[in-house]
């Protein structure tokens, strides 16, 4: 099956205020400068907000994290989980058609999404309710056959109870996630024959069951209000521990709007468009809101290395790997001579000079930011001290 963007895309997409705090609380999670670890876990969430992740969500995700808009899609086309064509708005419904599902009527399952859905897996049902599609194993084999839907498992799945579950969710109920079969978890049909004592003090439904009963989910769309925003990892002075005593970050790229729009949706708006205001670094999640409402994204001033355009001392640049003499010359002519300049680079700076010298991404490939930290800090990375032992460099 190809993945790619579909072919109808909506004109623009925002996060929720309260999406939007808990995207930035999860970028704090990870060092400065690393804030791309946060892709999937951003993807996810607007994927959660629409039901699947449309061009416009894939571009301010990246918006958000400094990203290449291709990077992002990349990640966003390889995973299956991620949707990338429009969902039922009642439910998209995942059969697993792995081992033990199959061999206990999977086959039958999707039988009856071909027959209530649409004969297709991915496209919407006739009413725009559904849709399906079959997905390799879901951990839940002992419950087979089972099918995910929405964000829950509905398991020991019966021809006749899965078609029951489909027009109770079409008439708007949310049947109870979990075994249909009267089972509590995964024990044995008969009832437990050991670990009796665990019979009692249970709750009314196993704990997925009744976590999503009590939350209530499961088919619906997260808005960010269905559970408190918790960042334990920012202090309540706002510092997150995992970026103390770190160098001073990169510069952040141009501040982006945090709502993004289509390019012909742009065009319109920037007639009216005033320039993004600057939101002070202390902005930290949960503490945006008046940011997110201006649809504002956080934006710190360059540092002082970075916005200098010739560092004081010469460095030999060849120490970097991927820089060799003529990248050296191309680099100095431009103003670049010290590793410390490179360590300071942003996003924006990189592809500057990517632009500039036609690197083709090589500076990012090839990591000569960390690298230059590294050697910035005095540090030696292993092919510094190859190349100085061997006089050996990159050439080109
Ligand atoms: S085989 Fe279906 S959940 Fe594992």
């Amino acid at each position: 099956m190809l993945r790619r963007l579909h072919a109808e895309q909506p004109a623009s997409f925002a996060f929720t205020a309260a999406n939007l705090a808990w995207a930035e609380g999860q970028i704090t999670k990870y060092p400065a400068g690393r804030e791309a670890s946060a892709v999937i876990p951003l993807l996810w969430r607007a994927q959660e907000q629409e039901g699947w992740l449309t061009k416009p969500a894939i571009e301010l995700v990246a918006d958000m994290l400094g990203m290449a808009y291709i990077r992002v899609l990349e990640v966003a086309s390889f995973y299956f989980m991620f949707q990338l064509q429009p969902t039922g708005s009642v439910a998209h419904i995942q059969i697993c058609g792995t081992t033990s599902c199959m061999i206990c009527g999977a086959e039958d399952l999707v039988a009856i999404c071909r027959d209530k859905i649409n004969d297709k897996p991915h496209v919407l049902s006739a009413d725009g309710k559904f849709t399906w599609e079959e997905v390799e194993c879901l951990g839940s084999c002992t419950n087979a056959p089972m099918a995910q839907i929405g964000k829950d498992y509905y398991e020991d799945l019966t021809v006749a109870r899965f078609s029951e579950i489909l027009d109770e969710l079409a008439a708007g109920q949310v049947p109870v996630p979990g075994p249909q079969n009267g089972r509590y978890g995964s024990e044995p049909k008969s009832g437990l024959t050991s670990l009796t004592e665990y019979e009692s003090g249970k709750t009314q439904y196993n704990a997925s069951a009744q976590l999503a009963t009590d939350i209530g989910d499961t088919v619906k769309r997260i808005d960010g209000t269905e559970v408190p925003l918790l960042t334990p990892w920012v202090g309540k002075d706002g510092t997150v521990a995992s970026r103390a005593g770190e160098q001073p970050p990169a510069p952040k790229p141009t501040p982006k709007p945090a709502v993004h729009q289509s390019k012909p949706a742009k065009a319109a708006e920037a007639l009216k468009a005033e320039a993004p205001k600057v939101v002070p670094s202390k902005d930290l999640p949960g503490q945006s809101e008046l940011a997110e409402k201006k649809g504002e994204w956080k934006y710190e001033a360059p540092t002082a290395e970075a916005a200098a355009p010739v560092a004081a001392g010469k460095d030999d640049l060849k120490l970097l790997k991927g820089v060799g003499p003529k990248l050296e010359e191309k680099l100095n002519e431009a103003g670049v001579t010290s590793f410390a300049q490179v360590a300071a680079w942003g996003p924006e700076d990189i592809e500057r000079m990517d632009d500039l010298l036609s690197f083709k991404g090589r500076i990012e490939r090839d990591g000569w930011v960390e690298q230059a930290k590294q050697l910035a800090a005095g540090e030696e990375t292993e092919f510094a001290k190859r190349a100085k032992k061997d006089g050996i460099y990159d050439d080109e």
